[in-house]
């Protein structure tokens, strides 16, 4: 029996201003310096293509990684799966690690140390949801568009079990799923 409720907490329009005010500050950190965006596939993925349009730097670059732990389920794993690398070098570059939803924290304290010990030049992370209040481990968001209440959230690229992903807007998932 599913009996799934999706209630609508970031329209269109609002992720649109928050992630046009993101671009404006990684504009104002970097300026035109070389920069690599990283993006974690797959959940920032139209986060990402959004993010990087609205940004005028002219020496930026860009690159993917896929780090997976939840599988099927709406609790994390804790396990880290690092499915996918990037393909550019990291050592003295600018590098700037795009992510849906920071939570626990554990998939970023994996990736900033593996990223860390490669020598960038600066290493900082984006995220379009900061859910601050379920941190476990130490990792610090630079850029965020939002500060996630509680719940569990699907849509512009975010997934339950990989559905959901091509919603327009951020909803709650709630109910029997
Ligand atoms: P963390 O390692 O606990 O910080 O979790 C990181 C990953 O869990 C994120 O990259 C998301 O892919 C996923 N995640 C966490 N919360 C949610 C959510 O509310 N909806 C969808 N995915 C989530
Ligand atoms: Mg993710």
């Amino acid at each position: 029996m599913s009996d799934i409720d999706l209630r609508l907490v970031y329209s269109r329009r609002q992720i649109e201003r928050a992630v046009e005010e993101m671009a404006k500050k990684i504009d104002d950190i970097y300026g035109n310096e070389p920069l690599l965006g990283v993006c974690v596939l797959k959940g920032a993925f139209i986060f990402f293509g959004d993010l990087v349009r609205r940004m005028s730097n002219t020496n930026f670059e860009l690159d993917f990684v896929r780090l997976a732990s939840y599988g099927q389920s709406s609790i994390s794993s804790g396990k880290i799966i690092f499915s996918k690398d990037v393909e550019r070098e990291i050592v003295g570059k600018h590098v700037l690690i795009v992510e849906d939803i920071v939570d626990s924290g554990h998939s970023m304290d994996f990736l900033l140390r593996e990223f860390s010990g490669r020598g960038p030049k600066s290493l900082r992370i984006a995220a379009l949801l900061d859910k601050a209040e379920r941190r476990e481990k130490n990792v610090r968001v630079d850029f965020s568009c939002f500060e996630a209440p509680d719940g569990f959230f699907v849509g512009y690229g975010l997934d339950y079990a990989e559905k959901y992903r091509s919603l327009p807007g951020i909803y709650e998932i709630r109910g029997q799923f």
